[in-house]
């Protein structure tokens, strides 16, 4: 395989990574490298403070780092031109906590997400309505947040982060408030939406058995990747063809 086809089938890839806080006193991330091939769905666990959160964050240009580069899609993430429009095209966002509008509809939920996008505006309603039905919640799209489970709520923002169809699904400890039945639902959620979509899901979990979901694992100890960060060839470093 040449070097050219290689590169083009990495969604993500993170060389050096650094990140300190307080002057250098802590330090978040500690040399992280980690590629993860196109349309692969891979977990990134270790304990508490370890710096899978911050890995997130800066892999979605929500923080810069202190050192190292990180490229998704192709961009350029530490040093992009249009921040927003890269937050909102290319990557999609799921949290703990879902962070819905309680006074919206789970319709407008969906919909808010597609504010400043090319869809025009009388197709944001009606792909919303198909975005719930993606995830399972079909004939939903006129409940408030407050009338769903706590299970239903994380596949409204799931469907939310899907609003402007970004190859990479980033998710940061989305089952962490969920009971074991939902968690279920989410993880299938995931392996659909990267099986169907082909969406490049990275799940950031403290809990191995959601991280066994993925089909690759990579462990994180005090800021460093030690096993797992993917090397571009052989088994899970790109994505397999099944
Ligand atoms: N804004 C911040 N200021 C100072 N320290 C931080 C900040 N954010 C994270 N940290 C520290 O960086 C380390 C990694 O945090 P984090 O990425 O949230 O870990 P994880 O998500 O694996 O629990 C921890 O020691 C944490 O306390
Ligand atoms: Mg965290």
């Amino acid at each position: 395989m040449s070097e050219v086809t290689v590169r083009s089938a990495l969604a993500i890839e993170v060389h050096g990574l650094e990140k300190t806080y307080d002057d250098g006193l802590i330090r978040a991330l500690d040399g992280v490298d980690l590629m993860v091939g196109a349309e692969e769905f891979a977990a990134i666990t270790g304990h508490s403070g370890c710096g899978k959160s911050t890995l997130l964050h800066l892999i979605a240009a929500l923080d810069t780092p202190t050192k190292g580069s990180i490229r998704v899609s192709g961009h350029d993430v530490v040093h992009l031109h249009h921040a927003s429009r890269f937050r909102r095209e290319e990557v999609g966002l799921v949290f703990q906590l879902h962070n819905l509008l309680p006074r919206l509809s789970v319709r407008e939920n969906v919909e808010i997400a597609m504010s400043g996008s090319r869809r025009p505006h009388r197709q944001r309603a009606p792909y919303a309505d198909e975005l719930l039905e993606e995830v399972g919640l079909g004939g939903l799209s006129d409940r408030l947040p407050t009338q769903l489970s706590g299970g239903e709520r994380q596949r409204v923002a799931i469907a939310r982060a899907l609003a402007n169809d970004p190859p990479v699904l980033l998710a940061d400890e989305p089952t962490g408030s969920l009971d074991s039945a939902s968690v279920d639902v989410v993880l299938a959620l995931f392996r659909r939406l990267r099986r169907e979509r082909q969406t490049t899901i990275v799940l950031v979990t403290h809990d191995e058995a959601v991280a066994g979901a993925a089909d690759r694992i990579v462990h994180m100890v005090d800021g460093r990747v030690i096993s797992g960060d993917g090397d571009g060839a052989g088994a899970g470093g790109l994505r397999s063809t099944t």
